[in-house]
Parts: C-alpha cells; sequence; structure tokens
C-alpha cells in the first residue's frame, strides 16, 4: 500500500492535485471555498434537493468508455475523485467566453427566477445531453427528477429542455401549427412598449445550436492513468481520518483484515449522511477503485449476476436491456426492481449508489431489499479465508450474526434468479410524494402457483418502512401455501399479516394506522394484479400532453443564474482574517437554563470566542417583532426548541461546527409545555390583542335561516424552503465604527436597525447591502434581523469579517414558517346554497414569540371572505403563544389559510344542500358592485369574468360529466374535479408601509443606473424597474443598469413583500425618470435626435444635475379595528383556478391531471414574470395543501428539517396539463401602469387540488355507503386520502385507543 498518495483529478479540464487532502472534505466544499467555483450551491448538505449537481465522468479501461454522471457534490468526498473529470456550471460556459446552449435556454425560456437552484438544473440536463444529444421527454423528467426548485413551478424548465428533443419545438404542442414560443402569452395582446421589445422577444431558431463536438473532452491524461496496471491502494490521511483506495481485490481483502470496522464507502450516499448528520465517525474508510470484480455483469442460466459497485443506475440500465430482450415470465423481479428504481431517489443519488452499498445498508425503508429478500437473491462473498455465498432473507436483512457478513468480508455480487412460468412478482411503494422521497411502505411480494392450477406453492412478502428493519411476513405466508387465489384467501392473508407484521402505536415515523392500511391495501393491489394477469387481463392508463406559456423578457440574471456567474451572499470572496459564526440552539420546547458550559468549545482549535446572552445587549429600540425576544440569545429560560442559547466563533466553518456540538447546557424542564393550538385554546395562551370584524347582525340571521352547520378544519404550516439558507457576511470598516453587513435579506432597513441598536452606532454607521436573494418568501424578513445582529456584534468585538450561513436543518428549525391554523365555523344557510350568516373563529399558532402573526391573523380576517359576499359575519382571531419556534410572514400571509377555512365551510354548506359545490360558490358570490365587510366599496366585474372564463377554458360541464363517469366504472380509483374563486387584496394596512424610495443617475456617457427600495428575490422586480426606467426615458434596456439593494443609497425602506414591490418601487422610479426627463426637457428640445451621451454632456456643461431621487407616498390603507370599518386595500386581484386529480383509494395517491387558472392581473409589465410567478405560487400552494406536512415529536423537536423528510413539489408533481391565461386588461388608475401585483394570490389557488382530491374521496365514501359530512384537513396527504376512503381494510387494522401510548409526533 502507498501512504501519502497525492490526489489527482480534473476540474473543468483543468488538473487539480492535492498532497495533504482531508478525507472528510466533500467535493462542495472544495469547488466553492478552494477553486472558488461558486457556481455550485449548497442547498441541504444531503443528496436531497440537487443544487450541488455536477457532472463527473470516468474513463473505464476495459469497456474503453466514458461514463458521464451526474453527481450531487455535497455527498462526494474528493478522495473518491481519483482519475475523474469533474464538469461544474463554470465549465460549460460563461458570459465572458461562450453560453452553452442549456444555459442559454434555461434562462431564456424564463427557468429561472431566484436562480439559486439553476446551476444544479444546467447540470443535471447538460449531463443528460452528454449522453443522450436528443433525449425523449421520458428521460427528461427522469433527469430532472432530484432537482428542487422553490420559485419556478419547473414548466419553464421543462419548456427550456424540451427544445433538445428530437420531436419538438419547444412545447411539442403545435396546436393549429402555432409553437408556445409563437404565439405570444395565451392570446394576450402584446405588450406594447414603444415597440423596443416584442413578445417574441426569442424564438427557437435563435437559440445557439447543441453542438456535441464543442464539449470538454475528457483528459488525455487521465485515461492513460487508467489505462496503467501498476497501480498500488492510494491512502490519504488526516489527523482524524485515514482513506485507504485498494485498486485490487488482493488489496481490498487485506484492507478489510486490517480495519475490519471500516465501511466500505462505494457511492457515500449512506456513509456520508449518517456521518453529517447522525454524527457518526469512521477513523477509517475504505474506498475500492475500478476493481474489476466488483462490477461483473454475468447472465447465467438461472439469472443475473450483478458486481456489488454497479451503480443503482447502471442495474436500472441493464434490467431495461433485459426485460426488453427477456420473456416476460423470466423477467417479473426484474420487472418489479425496475418499478422501484424508477422513483428511488433521484438520476444523481442513482448514479452515485451502488447496488452492494444498497443491499449491504439495510436500510428500514430501502426499496429494493424487500423484492430482493422475496426473490430468492443470494449474496456472493469473500474474504482471506474464501469465498461463500450467502442468502439475500430475512435474517441477513436483521443482522443476524450468523447470516450476516462477516467483518473481514467484503460483498462481491448478487444473484437475482429469472423467474418462472406461474411465478409472478411485484412492488409496492406510497410516499408523501412520488419521486425522490423515501417510501411511507413498500413492499416486495412474490407468488408461485402450480401449474395452471391457481394454488398457491410459494409465497414471500416483504415489507419495509414498518420497523427496523426490512420485515418479511414468512409465518403468514406460510400458512397460505396449499391455498387457492380467491377472496377467501385474501381475507386470510390479511388477517394473519396485520397479526405478524405488528406496528405499535408509538412507533418511530408516526402514521401507524396509515402503514397498517397500506400493508394490506398492497397485499390486495397483489391479489388484484395476479387475479388479473391469471385472467389474462391488463391495461395501461395513458398520459396526456402538456401545455406551456410564452414568455417576453428574460429575468435581468436569467443567464447569469444559468452560468453560475450570478453571485449570492455566499458566494462572495473571504475577506481577509475572516471568521465563521454558528450557533447553538435550545433541545427543549420550556425550561430554565441552569447552566451553560463552554469551556471544552472554546479549547478546541481555531475557536475564537463563544456569545451567550450576557454578552449581548438588550435591544434598546422598540422592534415589534421582538416584543418578547428583547434577548438576542436566551439566558435564563428557552421557550421552544430551536431558541438561540449560544454563537460560536471560530476561524472556519468545521472548526466552529465542531466547537457548537461541544457547548454543554443544562435544562431544567418548565411546565407548561403548550405545542398545539387546542393545548393553547386550553390554557388561554394567546398574544393580545383578539381581532374581531363583525358585518350585518350575525345573530338575527341565524334565526331565519333553513339550516345551521357547525364545523372545524385545521390546517398545517409550511416551510419557506428558499434554495438559499439564511446567509450573511459581516465586515467591519476599521473607521468610525463603520460596518457593512452583506445579508440575503427581505428588509435591510431592519437589519441595519437591530445592528444600529446591538452595537449601539447610529444607523448611518451601518449598511446593508443585499445583492440578489436565491428565494425568500417571507421568511428573510424578520428573522435574518437577530441572525445579522449577532454576527454584527461578533464581527464588531473582533474587529474582524464574520460570516453566518446556516446548514438547511438549523435554518428550518430556527427560522419558523407559515402558521398552522384551526378555523371554526358556524354557517346559517338556506337551502337553495344562499349562506345568510357565518360566524368564524381563526387561530394560529404563533410559535413562542410573537413575530408577525397578529398581523397575519388581521390579514386573514380581512380577507377571510375571498370572493363571497355574506351579509352577516361574524370573524375574531388570536395568535396563540406556543412552544414551538415562532412562525412568520409566508407568501400569502394568513390569506391561504383563512380561505381554506371558508370554502371548507362552502363545500360543507353545498353538501348538507345536497348541491354542486361550484353551484354554491356561484351563489354566494359578490355581486358586481358590492361592500366588504369592512364597508370597502368594491367592484367584481372581473371576479365573475374570471370565474365565467375558467368554466368555460376548462369545460368544466363536459369534464364533470366525464369525471361522473369514470368514478361509476371504476371502485378503487377515483377523480375528483373542483373550481375555486379568487379575490386577493392587495394593500398594506398604512400608508407608511407602502412608501418607496429610488435613485437614478444618468452618466456622461448615456448609461443610467437605477437603485430602488426593492428587493430581487426571484420575482423579477429588478427586471421590472429597467423596463420601467426604459419606458420613461424612452432608452434602451441595454443602457440601463442596476446592481443591487443597499442602504447606503436608499435609506429607510419597507421590507419587500405582500406582491407590491414591483408596484410601489416601480412608481418610485417613475418618479424618478420623470424628475430626469423635466430638467432635461430644454436639452431635449434643443437637441431632438440626440443621443442619451449627447443630452447628458449637455446638461453636464450646463449644470444641471443628472441624478434624481423618486418618491412614491403609498396607497391609501386604513382600517379601524374598534369599528372593523376602513379602506385597507387598493385593488384585488381577481382569478379562479379549475382542478382535476385522481387518486388510488388503496394507497392514497394522487394524480394532477390538469389545472386551468384565468387570472385578471391588470396590465401586465411583463408577462413573463406574471405568469412565473402565478404558477411558482400555485405549484408551492399545491404543496402547501397536499404533501408538505411539518412532523414535531411530542416535545417540541422538529423532524422535518430537510428535503429528505419534508417534501416541497418536485417535477413529478406539476399537473400533466396547465393552462394560465389572463383576462384582457383594464384599466386601474392608481397603480404603475395598470398592473396588479401577483407574487402571492396564485398560492391559495392550489386548494383547487385540494378540493379536486375532497370531490374524489366524497366520491369514494359515496359508493362505499358513507355519504355524511367528509371534513378533511390541510394538507391533505396520502395519508389522510387513504384513510378518508373507508373500506374493509381500514376496518380490518387494529387501532390503539387514544392515551394507551405515546405518539411519534403530534399535530400542532
Ligand atoms: C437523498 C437520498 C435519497 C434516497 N432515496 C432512496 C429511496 O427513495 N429509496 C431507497 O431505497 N433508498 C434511498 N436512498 C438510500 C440509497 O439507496 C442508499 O444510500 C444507497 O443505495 C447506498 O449505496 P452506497 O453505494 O452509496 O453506499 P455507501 O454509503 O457507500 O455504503 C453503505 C454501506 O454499505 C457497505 N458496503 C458497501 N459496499 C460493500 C461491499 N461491497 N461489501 C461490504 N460492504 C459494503 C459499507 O460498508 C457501508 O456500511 C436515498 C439516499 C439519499 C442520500
Ligand atoms: S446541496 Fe447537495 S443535494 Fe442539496
Ligand atoms: S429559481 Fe429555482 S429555486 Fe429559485
Amino acid at each position: 500500500m502507498e501512504g501519502g498518495a497525492e490526489l489527482l483529478f480534473y476540474v473543468n479540464g483543468r488538473k487539480v492535485t492535492e498532497k495533504n487532502v482531508d478525507p472528510e472534505t466533500m467535493l462542495l466544499p472544495y469547488l466553492r471555498k478552494k477553486l472558488r467555483l461558486t457556481g455550485t450551491k449548497y442547498g441541504c448538505g444531503g443528496g436531497g434537493c440537487g443544487a450541488c449537481t455536477v457532472m463527473i465522468s470516468r474513463y473505464n479501461p476495459i469497456t474503453k468508455k466514458i461514463r458521464h454522471y451526474p453527481a450531487n457534490a455535497c455527498l462526494t468526498p474528493i478522495c473518491s475523485l481519483y482519475g475523474a473529470a469533474v464538469t461544474t456550471v463554470e465549465g460549460i460556459g460563461s458570459t465572458k467566453t461562450r453560453i452553452h446552449p442549456v444555459q442559454e435556454r434555461i434562462a431564456k425560456c424564463h427557468g429561472t427566477q431566484c436562480g439559486f437552484c439553476t446551476p444544479g438544473m444546467v447540470m443535471s440536463l447538460y449531463t443528460l445531453l452528454r449522453n443522450h444529444p436528443e433525449p425523449t421527454l421520458t428521460q427528461l423528467n427522469d433527469a430532472l427528477g432530484g432537482n428542487l426548485c422553490r420559485c419556478t413551478g419547473y414548466r419553464p424548465i421543462i419548456n427550456a429542455c424540451k427544445t433538445f428533443c428530437k420531436t419538438s419545438g419547444c412545447c411539442q404542442s403545435k396546436e393549429n401549427g402555432v409553437c408556445c414560443l409563437d404565439q405570444g402569452i395565451n392570446g394576450l395582446p402584446e405588450f406594447e412598449e414603444g415597440n423596443e421589445t416584442s413578445l417574441k422577444l426569442f424564438s427557437e431558431e435563435e437559440f445557439l445550436p447543441l453542438d456535441p463536438t464543442q464539449e470538454l473532452i475528457f483528459p488525455p491524461e487521465l485515461m492513460t492513468m487508467a489505462e496503467k496496471k501498476t497501480q498500488k491502494t492510494r491512502i490519504f490521511g488526516s489527523d482524524r481520518m485515514t482513506w485507504i483506495s485498494p485498486v485490487t481485490l488482493k488489496e481490498l481483502l487485506e484492507a478489510k483484515v486490517k480495519y475490519p470496522q471500516a465501511p466500505v464507502v462505494m457511492g457515500n450516499t449512506s456513509v456520508g449522511p449518517d456521518m453529517k448528520f447522525k454524527g457518526i465517525f469512521h477513523p477509517v474508510i475504505i474506498s475500492p477503485d475500478r476493481i474489476e470484480e466488483l462490477s461483473v455483469v454475468n447472465y447465467t442460466d438461472n439469472g443475473l449476476t450483478l458486481g456489488a459497485a454497479v451503480s443503482l443506475a447502471e442495474v436500472k440500465d441493464i434490467l431495461a436491456n433485459v426485460t426488453r430482450k427477456l420473456p416476460e415470465e423470466k423477467t417479473q423481479m426484474y420487472h418489479a426492481l425496475l418499478k422501484h428504481l424508477e422513483t428511488l431517489a433521484g438520476p444523481q443519488i442513482r448514479n452515485m449508489a451502488s447496488l452492494g452499498g444498497h443491499i449491504v445498508s439495510r436500510h428500514p425503508d430501502s426499496d429494493l431489499n424487500p423484492l430482493l429478500a422475496v426473490g430468492n437473491c443470494t449474496l456472493n462473498l469473500l474474504s482471506k479465508e474464501g469465498r461463500r455465498q450467502i442468502p439475500l432473507n430475512e435474517q441477513f436483512l436483521r443482522k443476524c450474526p450468523s447470516a450476516d457478513l462477516k467483518p473481514e468480508e467484503i460483498l462481491i455480487s448478487v444473484n437475482i434468479p429469472y423467474s418462472r412460468k406461474w411465478e409472478f412478482v411485484s412492488a409496492f411503494r406510497q410516499a408523501q410524494r412520488q419521486q425522490n422521497a423515501l417510501a411511507i411502505v413498500n413492499s416486495g411480494m412474490r407468488v408461485c402457483f402450480g401449474k395452471g392450477d391457481g394454488i398457491i406453492r410459494e409465497l414471500s412478502i416483504a415489507y419495509g418502512g414498518v420497523g427496523p428493519t426490512t420485515i418479511l411476513a414468512n409465518n403468514s405466508c406460510q400458512k397460505l401455501i396449499g391455498r387457492p387465489w380467491n377472496e377467501e384467501m385474501l381475507d386470510a392473508a390479511c388477517r394473519l399479516i396485520l397479526d405478524e407484521v405488528s406496528l405499535p402505536g408509538s412507533a418511530p415515523g408516526g402514521r401507524v394506522e396509515f402503514k397498517r392500511t397500506l400493508i394490506v391495501s398492497f397485499l390486495f393491489k397483489f391479489y388484484l394484479e395476479v387475479s388479473q394477469i391469471l385472467k389474462g387481463m391488463n391495461a395501461d392508463p395513458k398520459q396526456l400532453s402538456q401545455d406551456p406559456v410564452g414568455h417576453p423578457i428574460m429575468h435581468l440574471s436569467g443567464i447569469k443564474h444559468a452560468t453560475g456567474e450570478a453571485v449570492y451572499c455566499d458566494d462572495m470572496p473571504v475577506v481577509d482574517r475572516e471568521l465563521f459564526l454558528t450557533f447553538v440552539t435550545s433541545s427543549r420546547a420550556h425550561a430554565k437554563i441552569v447552566s451553560i458550559d463552554v469551556s471544552a468549545a472554546l479549547s478546541l482549535p481555531g475557536v475564537v470566542d463563544i456569545l451567550t446572552g450576557e454578552h449581548l445587549p438588550s435591544i434598546t429600540t422598540t422592534f415589534d417583532f421582538l416584543t418578547d425576544a428583547d434577548q438576542l440569545l436566551s439566558t435564563d429560560e428557552v421557550s421552544c426548541v430551536g431558541q438561540l442559547v449560544c454563537a460560536v466563533i471560530a476561524d472556519s466553518e468545521v472548526q466552529a461546527r465542531r466547537a457548537a456540538q461541544q457547548v454543554k447546557i443544562v435544562y431544567q424542564d418548565l411546565e407548561p409545555v403548550i405545542l398545539t393550538i387546542e393545548e393553547a385554546i386550553q390554557n388561554k395562551s394567546f398574544f393580545e390583542p383578539e381581532r374581531k370584524l363583525e358585518y350585518g347582525n350575525v345573530d338575527e340571521a341565524f334565526k331565519v335561516v333553513d339550516q345551521i352547520l357547525e364545523g372545524e378544519i385545521h390546517m398545517g404550516g409550511q416551510e419557506h424552503f428558499y434554495m438559499e439558507t439564511q446567509s450573511m457576511l459581516v465586515v467591519p470598516k476599521g473607521e468610525d465604527r463603520e460596518i457593512d453587513v452583506y445579508v440575503s435579506a427581505q428588509f435591510p432597513k431592519y437589519i441595519q436597525d437591530i445592528t444600529a441598536s446591538v452595537l449601539k452606532v447610529s444607523a448611518n454607521k451601518v449598511m446593508c447591502h443585499v445583492k440578489r436573494v436565491g428565494g425568500a418568501f417571507g421568511g428573510k424578513v424578520t428573522k435574518t434581523g437577530v441572525l445579522a445582529a449577532i454576527t454584527a456584534f461578533a464581527a464588531n468585538k473582533h474587529g474582524r469579517p464574520v460570516r453566518c450561513i446556516l446548514e438547511r436543518g438549523e435554518d428550518i428549525l430556527i427560522t419558523g414558517g407559515r402558521h398552522p391554523y384551526l378555523g371554526k365555523y358556524k354557517a346559517g344557510f338556506m337551502n337553495d346554497g344562499r349562506i345568510l350568516a357565518l360566524d368564524m373563529e381563526h387561530y394560529n399558532n404563533a410559535g413562542a414569540f410573537l413575530d408577525e402573526s397578529l398581523f397575519v391573523i388581521e390579514m386573514g380576517l380581512l380577507k377571510l371572505e375571498n370572493a363571497y359576499k355574506f351579509p352577516n359575519l361574524r370573524c375574531r382571531g388570536w395568535a396563540c403563544r406556543t412552544n414551538l419556534p415562532s412562525n412568520t410572514a409566508l407568501r400569502g400571509f394568513g390569506f391561504p389559510q383563512a380561505g381554506l377555512i371558508t370554502e371548507a365551510c362552502i363545500t360543507e354548506v353545498a353538501a348538507k344542500c345536497g348541491l354542486p359545490p361550484e353551484k354554491v360558490r356561484m351563489i354566494n358570490m359578490y355581486k358586481e358592485i358590492d361592500q366588504t365587510p369592512y364597508k370597502q366599496e368594491i367592484n367584481t366585474k372581473n371576479l365573475t369574468q374570471c370565474w365565467k372564463e375558467c368554466m368555460a377554458t376548462s369545460s368544466y360541464t363536459l369534464r364533470k360529466a366525464a369525471v361522473e363517469k369514470f368514478n361509476s366504472e371504476n371502485y378503487w380509483k377515483k377523480k375528483g374535479l373542483a373550481m375555486v374563486p379568487l379575490k386577493y387584496p392587495i394593500g398594506l394596512g398604512s400608508v407608511a408601509a407602502g412608501q418607496a424610495a429610488a435613485l437614478v443617475h444618468i452618466y456622461l456617457d448615456g448609461s443610467v443606473l437605477v437603485t430602488h427600495g426593492g428587493i430581487e428575490m426571484g420575482q423579477g422586480v429588478h427586471t421590472k424597474m429597467i423596463q420601467v426606467a426604459s419606458r420613461e426615458l424612452r432608452m434602451p434596456l441595454s443602457s440601463i443598469h442596476l446592481r443591487g439593494t443597499s442602504t447606503e443609497t436608499i435609506p429607510n425602506t419597507n421590507p419587500s413583500g405582500g406582491s407590491v414591490v414591483a408596484d410601489l418601487n416601480g412608481l418610485a422610479v417613475k418618479d424618478a425618470c420623470q424628475t430626469l426627463l423635466k430638467r432635461l426637457k430644454p436639452i431635449i428640445s434643443k437637441n431632438p435626435k440626440g443621443t442619451w451621451k449627447d443630452w447628458a454632456q449637455a446638461a453636464f456643461n450646463e449644470s444641471i444635475s443628472l441624478s434624481a431621487t423618486g418618491y412614491f407616498r403609498g396607497y391609501e390603507s386604513n382600517i379601524n379595528w374598534e369599528t372593523g370599518e376602513g379602506h385597507p386595500f387598493e385593488y384585488f386581484v381577481y382569478g379562479a383556478a379549475c382542478s382535476e386529480v385522481e387518486i388510488d383509494c388503496l394507497t392514497g395517491a394522487h394524480k394532477n391531471i390538469r389545472t386551468d387558472i384565468v387570472m385578471d392581473v391588470g396590465y401586465s409589465i411583463n408577462p413573463a414574470l406574471d405568469v412565473g410567478q402565478i404558477e411558482g405560487a400555485f405549484i408551492q400552494g399545491m404543496g402547501l395543501y397536499t404533501i408538505e406536512e411539518l412532523n414535531y415529536s411530542p416535545q417540541g423537536v422538529l423532524y422535518t428539517r430537510g428535503p429528505n423528510q419534508y417534501k416541497i413539489p418536485a417535477i413529478c408533481d406539476i399537473p400533466m396539463e396547465l393552462h394560465i391565461s389572463f383576462l384582457p386588461p383594464s384599466e386601474n388608475s392608481n397603480t404603475l401602469y395598470s398592473s396588479k401585483g401577483l407574487g402571492e394570490s396564485g398560492i391559495f389557488l392550489g386548494c383547487s387540488v385540494f378540493f379536486a382530491i375532497h370531490d374524489a374521496i366524497r366520491a369514494a365514501r359515496q359508493e362505499r355507503g358513507l355519504p355524511g359530512p367528509l371534513r378533511l384537513n390541510s394538507p391533505l396527504t396520502p395519508e389522510k386520502i387513504r384513510m378518508a376512503c373507508e373500506d374493509k381494510f381500514t376496518k380490518m387494522i387494529p387501532r390503539d385507543e387514544p392515551g394507551s401510548y405515546v405518539p411519534w409526533s403530534v399535530p400542532i
């Protein structure tokens, strides 16, 4: 073995060598910090988001082929890269050299908003094209399955990708012979901005062609190295870890004898996350490098033998090939494995992970092990003692020593036998999301019959996700042998298996009754599948095509997003003597801090300081948001898990994080611990004041109505999941106590104020700069301020720059999210569906501190009536104080919750009246000129129009009939259709909250610099501002530049949020431009044919200022909570959405078939950006109402702290058809060019999917004789769908008495 080897690999065609490599280093920090290639982003660190995707290429000297595959840099140890070529987003193209067609098309098709996910998307697509220059649509969807985007809703990204497909133009839907890129925005009149721009900015013909010959070649040096047979084991080492890479089987076995406890790292997708998230440390790692015997693929008489090192992606390709070639009766197992390999993780993980690593890891939720276990597979093992074979059976999966690998043994390969005639194998899984999500329960089932007699000869059933290992129901299967395949057998099988595979009520992962139901539902599905085959029957659903939207002006930073050149906060280079700050947070929900011992942490190398609350002064200014948290770090008491207690400052991130783990805090638990809204109500734990709004005479109205119903709905919270975690870099200037704060935030002024207060300096010494934000959605308004103030304190104290970047798990834990809600309603209505009286109570779970919770309640009350006129309405609202991290603003700000409660009530009224919900919606809708509950006049003509248009474009009536027909013909599958209207009020509650400012400079060369108070967080506000300046100054877009937002140029900014950033700042930019034009009018009229350069020079010569500020004082906005009257909103955004879904009653899975959205957007300033906002918000809303679920332990600990546990919509979730159209524009004199703010409203339209699922469940229940009221809480997850479709299986499962066990999680 060779010690102290030199690591050699290539990055973007350049050789990288490392003599003293630390085996703990992953490729992502190496690229970002060491090579300064910051295009590759950190999003989660655990393989779950795809932001860090790079392409890895390896040469195989035996096959002489180069394999290109996508990989997650965050899980790739650099030591594993010896001899590999890495390509990052910077390596494929840049604005300085040549943009790659992938980069160009993603940008020009508007596939970027905040741009943080874009480099990862680009690299996934690029890698696909390296392997398949003309991919199919399936390959496209598959290639992007491991990449998350929180902004775009994916559609524009898919559109960009489709331009590479063989068959297509961009959309592959050339209806009427018109491509989506050619037809404008849904037939809207074009944006007629002085003919400077047109809707048809980019047609496919303009795109750079994809020329595979132009790509980076694989480095010849690496090929030569790989061909050399003389290589020896390489060893890389640091003080803490040794990495051994044997290159022959013999050396591998020797290493295993020497270090029997060392893991054999192949893809590192199991060992890596365990080390990172569970703190499991391995002093020695053995990582075989291209050992031939581990990569065998042998076709034997009995089956297939696959080497342990074959990647899961390769297994998938091999199996796809085999199933094409061999008869179906031989490939039952391969088909089943393929089915799971299609949804197992994303392509990055599948390409990194090995078959051997997957099997040996024995994850309880492994998708492949249950199948391999029922399939009589065997494992070929090798050690210095020799070869042996063991079965992949239950004992192996349970790690029984007699059936397991010995510590010095290696798994060489796996035999997967062919199936035989009369043998059938099936795979089942149900996850929170259809793809790239660990299964909640999965299963492998195999049955073998006697020749044509239907009598069970062999039966094997295994389940994953229902215990600490994969579980086999061997006893039950044994008892069923000899029985015929009929309903009696099924019934007996269900009972036996429920008995054998038992799950305690407190089982980790929760969802116990759902899991029990899935156990029997899968069995039933298997029964049906096999019965159908036996009867020679089969059916296959067909896919529908998709329809995209058009686009005019590309996001200003689109190309830079796609090339990785766009600079986010943590992409800023390291500043001299920079320190890193990380937090220690409370692990208790409510406790007294008895002691904090920082001595062990302080003694670690590189640790500079540890701050506690005692070091930091209390905040002296009055910040509404901090009422209860005037101490930034807790000293005496903690009120939630995740509350900040200490800040550790060290020379590097690694040192700071290691030290943070050494801080010892002793707590004494305090009572009460209030987690849920119900507990808060019981304990009267509310933030003052209660809010109330009353209109008409509710009590009198209840006396005259035909019917009264009372109900309630609970709605879970939501995590922002902006792709860029909270990030800041604070640099003291060393002079006059000046300090610069570079931060990813929505509210620079707040950061400036709180920092000034903590540092005890005036605000003019603190400058806060925001270049761009990688997604925010409300989560970077208040929370960032506290983090930045502490970071600034540390920087100031040590006179050194300090960087603080939260890890994903910390970010989700500390920063809170959307408020969970409980809505109670009492509705009085007539038999024809008219609701005459409504009495509502809203409770939100505010968490431990006030933050913006009361404001959320207020907005919820003011907006709750949505599109309906309730003549007598009373609503009251409370913000509940609980022991959870405090919740905050999130896109929609109370409306998505309040609106859902109202719609749920209407749906129930409809059921009581025996009327279709859409009819009751229509009957109660506002009439054109009307009055809101707070007595503001309103004209809802466009609401009615949106509703009618949506009815028409969605062919509602026809499709409703089709859905009913489908439902009458299918028992286990049901479809649902629902339509909801939208009236989204725009306004901020006060005039002052709407003021905005801008600064416009004209330089002597005729170029213009625009600055304004809005933050670019993906919504494209900077692009719109340049459009405004361009229109006002009648100047080409290319002459105008925008650098970012800073308190230095625009003081006293309001937070960016509430859908009005472009509205308000646009009016300020317009004002500044008009001031300049007025000043320059005499000059321009003297030389009307001159250029801006001429005019600027002339103005300078005449001493006329070429710089102007612009100002907008804010919309009229007021509300008097005493009288419940006012004019809080400037205008209303109207819309309607119709969604169709299909549910699987046995598993709870749902498919989004089609959504039609019609919106009234006024005159759209930039239809591409506006469609992007609607679409992105809709998909985020769909996630909110259907799959995004936060889980808290009964002790108040958040479990769902990353993309592997918390599922936001992925590419697989978007409706198969999504149509968005706008109403013809109408005048709106007070807003910017009659445009409307669209950032938030689309979220609510996601609930059309909720109600479509509701409709499908109702159909299922009706058929099962359960017509009663149907109350479903949000999110409507697979668990809730399944359990609501009650049937003999849900009745069959054992139920635990409430209180007889401690549940794994509590619904907060
Ligand atoms: C983001 C993410 C999503 C995922 N989603 C899914 C999913 O949907 N479904 C699913 O089933 N799984 C999923 N997984 C788990 C994934 O399938 C496993 O992590 C993976 O298969 C392990 O393979 P590996 O090569 O990376 O193992 P490694 O991490 O390299 O090794 C794992 C273990 O196997 C041992 N080992 C490896 N090879 C050998 C050998 N030849 N001989 C002896 N011991 C060996 C090692 O000692 C180690 O203990 C996911 C993982 C991630 C990170
Ligand atoms: S950062 Fe690597 S997958 Fe999220
Ligand atoms: S553009 Fe994809 S996360 Fe923002």
